[in-house]
C-alpha cells in the first residue's frame, strides 16, 4: 500500500479569498498534524490564462505569506512554489501521452473559462487537467483536499494513474517498482497511487456574495463578490452587509435551505467559519432576520480573518525570507519529484 501523503496547490492569480480558504486551505492546515503534506503555489498553472509578469512575481510571494499565515508549518511540510521544480512539466508531457483527448473534452472547467471563443484559448488551458495530475501524482500523493470544483479533475488523475499502471504493468513489475494497491476486488503492482480528493465540510463550494449561481472567485470582477483574506475589518462588514439575500427569516433547519441558495451560502460560510454544521448554526441562529445575523456573521469572519491578514502583513514585509522559504522547500520537493521522475523515465524507456 502507499504511504499516505497529502498533495495540494493554489494558483498565485491573486488575492486568496475566503472560498479557497474554507474549500481548502483552512483543511490544508488541519491536516498537518496527522499526514506528511505538500503545498505548492502553481504558477505554472496560472500562466494558462495571461498573467502581468512582475504581478505574477507579487502574487507568488502574497500567496505563500497567506499559507503561511493561515497556519501552514514549511519546516514540517514542504512549500514551494511549482515551476521551481522542473519535473512538474517534465511529468505533464508523459501524461499529455497517457490522458486521451477524449477525456479532456470532457472537463467542464475548460468550457468555463475558454468561455466561446475557445479556438482562442491557450493549449495549456486545455491540457492544465494533465499538469494537475502531474502534480499530484510527481509525490505519488494519496489524498488531495480541495475544494467541490476540483473533483473532475480528481477524477482525471484517477484515470491517468490507472491507465499508466495498466499500460507499463509489466514493465512496472520487471524492474520492480509496483507498489501492492487494492483495486476493486483485485491485488495488482502500480506505480501510481488512485489519489482520493478530501471534499468536506460545510463550505466545499462558497459561492459569490452577489450572485447564490456563481461560485466565489478571484477571477470575478466585483470585488463584492468576494472577501479577501487581506480584507480589513471595515471591508468584510460592508461585504456581508452588502450580500445578496431573500426577505425572509433564516429557517431553524437545514432543509428550509432548499431553493435559497444566497442564505445557503451565508449558513454555510457561518458554520466553516464556527467550525460547526449547518444544522448547529440554524439551532442556533434559526427565526433571525438577515439584518440580525449578517452582523453577527461579519464579527465571526472578523475575529477569524483579521489575525490571518496582520501576520500576512509582518511576513510580507519581508520578501528575502519567503524566497528562502521558497527555495527550501523546492529542494526538499525536487529530492522526491527526481526519485519519482527517474522511475517514470526507466518505466516507458526513455
Ligand atoms: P480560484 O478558483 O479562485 O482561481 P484556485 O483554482 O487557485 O482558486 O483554487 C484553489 C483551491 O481553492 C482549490 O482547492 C479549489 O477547489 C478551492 N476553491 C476555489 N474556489 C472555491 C470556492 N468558491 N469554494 C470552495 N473552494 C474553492
Ligand atoms: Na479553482
Amino acid at each position: 500500500e502507499f504511504e499516505p501523503r497529502i498533495f495540494s496547490g493554489v494558483q498565485p492569480t491573486g488575492n486568496l479569498h475566503l472560498g479557497n480558504y474554507l474549500g481548502a486551505i483552512k483543511r490544508w492546515v488541519a491536516l498537518q498534524t496527522s499526514y506528511p503534506c505538500i503545498y505548492c503555489a502553481v504558477d505554472l498553472h496560472a500562466i494558462t490564462m495571461w498573467q502581468e509578469p512582475a504581478q505574477l512575481e507579487r502574487s507568488t510571494r502574497e500567496v505563500t505569506a497567506a499559507l503561511l499565515a493561515a497556519g501552514i508549518d514549511a519546516k514540517t511540510h514542504i512549500l514551494f512554489n511549482q515551476s521551481r521544480v522542473h519535473q512538474h512539466a517534465e511529468l505533464a508531457w508523459v501524461i499529455n501521452c497517457v490522458a486521451r483527448m477524449g477525456w479532456l473534452n470532457r472537463m467542464t472547467q475548460f468550457k468555463d473559462k475558454a468561455g466561446k471563443d475557445r479556438e482562442n484559448a491557450s493549449v495549456g488551458l486545455f491540457t492544465y487537467p494533465d499538469l494537475m495530475a502531474a502534480d499530484i501524482l510527481l509525490y505519488r500523493a494519496t489524498h488531495v483536499p480541495v475544494g467541490e470544483d476540483q473533483k473532475q479533475h480528481l477524477e482525471l488523475t484517477r484515470d491517468v494513474a490507472q491507465k499508466f499502471n495498466n499500460d507499463f504493468g509489466s514493465r512496472i513489475a520487471e524492474l520492480g517498482l509496483g507498489v501492492p494497491m487494492q483495486v476493486g476486488e483485485t491485488k495488482v503492482d502500480g506505480y501510481f497511487p488512485l489519489t482520493e480528493p478530501l471534499i468536506g465540510g460545510p463550505a466545499t463550494r462558497v459561492m459569490s456574495l452577489r450572485d447564490g449561481s456563481k461560485k466565489m472567485s478571484k477571477s470575478d470582477p466585483s470585488d463584492l463578490s468576494r472577501i479577501n483574506l487581506t480584507d480589513d475589518a471595515d471591508q468584510i462588514s460592508k461585504k456581508i452587509r452588502k450580500a445578496k439575500t431573500d426577505p425572509d427569516a433564516l429557517p431553524s433547519e437545514v432543509a428550509g435551505l432548499a431553493g435559497r441558495p444566497e442564505a445557503d451560502n451565508l449558513v454555510g460560510i457561518y458554520a466553516g467559519l464556527a467550525e460547526a454544521s449547518k444544522e448547529a448554526v440554524l439551532s442556533e441562529h434559526g427565526g433571525r432576520p438577515f439584518s440580525d445575523f449578517k452582523p453577527a456573521l461579519a464579527d465571526l469572519a472578523v475575529e477569524k480573518l483579521a489575525p490571518i491578514a496582520d501576520e500576512m502583513r509582518r511576513i510580507l514585509a519581508d520578501p528575502a525570507e519567503i524566497d528562502r522559504t521558497l527555495d527550501a522547500g523546492a529542494a526538499r520537493a525536487a529530492e522526491i519529484a527526481g526519485r519519482t521522475m527517474a522511475d517514470v523515465k526507466r518505466i516507458v524507456g526513455l
